[in-house]
């Protein structure tokens, strides 16, 4: 077992760059499955353990991957030779639904058991299956556990998504790029990485316009070939260093970043008191008094993202006031709340919503990463902090944050991984 020993109070300063995006790279992966080919992706964040998972599951259906260099990997795709994975895939991440779309576009065909991932409150896949019906295909969800989907043919459709979904977004699109005619999804996510998505599945010869918007049209072609393509920079790390370089009255420069993608959080940045400078391909935050207070509601994109919603919140349970933070698209996204009250954090939490009364300062603690933004919200806390902290169940943070100790090392943060002894339990008993 692994933890985070952070011994706070180092401003932040200095430079960090920033890995390409996760959730970007999480939909792209198996995206690369629909050509019989073989796709050189770019900055791809190889060294997060979302990531190797699914590198693994590609491998685990006949896929060969190559890791060309540290952020470079190489899929061919010509041998993908089965349209089933089982739960031990399945079980650490979301994403890994993501394989339904991509193979039942590959064979009109997919046996994927339930995904993983964060607890966030309950997380449907209604709108994933409407999306696969109107296209043609069966879906039957065996015992809550497999998903199996079967279609003769793929046939465009308009879908309308009833609430606005990334999953869904994504995996109508992997599933109907190479159906036949026209696919018109309307109240579509706008995220980013659709649109980084969409312009992989564009380079491979797909034919989708309106990624970006709440309508996208994909036009199914029947040939999708290889192609070399870059992933985004994360947009949620990037907004991760920025928190953290206000919450620890720092200045650092956050390179490798698009500033449009950054706006919602530099604004809120910019109303608790920070200054936030754009330039082409950077952001600098640097804060020097106590942060102002700040109302927060997480919306869909281009609202301010709930993936950034913990991160936030430390800096605003620092704030000079009381600020009111309402989490819309995750119905339990305030457990870390307790771990930060834990580091003398005044917050009262009502459904979903939280009344952070600022305080003038945090103490080290022992807390726990209760999933993987939460988990970045406690090394905030932790690097903003007097005295030390000790962060638990990092396998989480290590699911989204590529070298994070280094990262936040070299902008000055005293935080270190060390190794612990597990916890003695009943089954040690000799
Ligand atoms: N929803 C439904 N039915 C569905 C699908 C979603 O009701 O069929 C609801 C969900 O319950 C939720 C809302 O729609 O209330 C939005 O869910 P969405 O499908 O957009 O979320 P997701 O695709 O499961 C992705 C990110 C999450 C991020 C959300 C929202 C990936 C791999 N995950 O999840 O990222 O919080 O979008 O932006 O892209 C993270 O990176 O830490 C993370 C949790």
């Amino acid at each position: 077992m692994e933890k985070f020993v952070i011994n706070g109070g180092n401003p932040l300063r200095g430079e960090v760059t920033i890995s390409g995006a996760k959730n970007a790279a999480l939909a792209i992966i198996p995206a690369a499955i629909l050509s019989q080919d073989v796709c050189r992706i770019e900055n791809v964040p190889t060294s997060i353990s979302d990531v190797s998972f699914m590198i693994k599951t590609l491998k685990h259906i006949g896929a060969g991957v190559k890791l060309i260099d540290r952020t470079t990997i190489e899929i061919d795709s010509r041998f993908v030779n089965s349209y089933v994975i089982a739960h031990d895939m399945t079980k650490y991440l979301r994403a890994s639904y993501y394989f339904i779309g991509a193979l039942l576009g590959r064979f009109h065909r997919a046996r994927v058991a339930m995904p993983g991932g964060c607890y966030l409150g309950p997380r449907p896949i209604d709108q994933h299956i409407k999306g696969f019906e109107a296209l043609g295909a069966k879906v039957t969800v065996e015992d809550n556990a497999i998903v199996e989907t079967t279609a003769d043919e793929l046939v465009g459709s308009p879908i309308y998504l009833d609430v606005v979904s990334v999953g869904a977004t994504v995996n109508i699109m992997l599933a109907s790029v190479k159906a036949q005619g026209l696919t018109i999804i309307e109240n579509a996510a706008k995220e980013p990485h659709i649109v980084d998505l969409a312009n992989f599945l564009n380079s491979m010869g797909a034919d989708i316009r309106g990624a970006g918007t709440d309508v996208i049209k994909i036009r199914g072609t029947d040939h999708l070939h290889g192609c070399t393509y870059s992933i985004i920079p994360d947009q949620i790390e990037a907004g991760t260093f920025m928190v953290a370089a206000a919450a620890t009255k720092g200045n650092v420069l956050i390179k490798n970043v698009i500033p449009k993608h950054l706006e919602s959080i530099s604004s809120k940045l910019v109303e608790c008191g920070a200054v936030v400078e754009e330039y082409d391909e950077a952001v600098r935050v640097s804060m020097d008094t106590r942060p102002g207070k700040c109302n927060i509601k997480t919306m869909p994109h281009p609202g301010f993202p709930t993936d950034m919603q913990p991160q936030m919140a430390v800096l605003l349970a620092l704030a000079d006031g009381t600020s009111i933070v309402s989490e819309s698209i995750w119905s339990n996204r305030f457990r870390y709340t307790e771990q930060l009250m834990r580091m003398g954090a005044s917050i009262t939490v009502d459904g979903q919503i939280a009344v952070i009364h600022g305080v003038d300062g945090l103490r080290g603690a022992p807390v726990r990463a209760d999933d993987l933004r939460a988990g970045a919200a406690m090394i905030i806390a932790g690097l903003a902090a007097s005295g030390r902290t000790e962060i638990e169940d990092i396998l989480y943070i290590d699911r989204g944050y590529e070298n994070v100790v280094e990262k936040f090392g070299n902008l000055g943060g005293d935080i270190r991984r060390v190794y612990c002894v597990e916890p003695f339990s009943n089954a040690d008993a000799g």
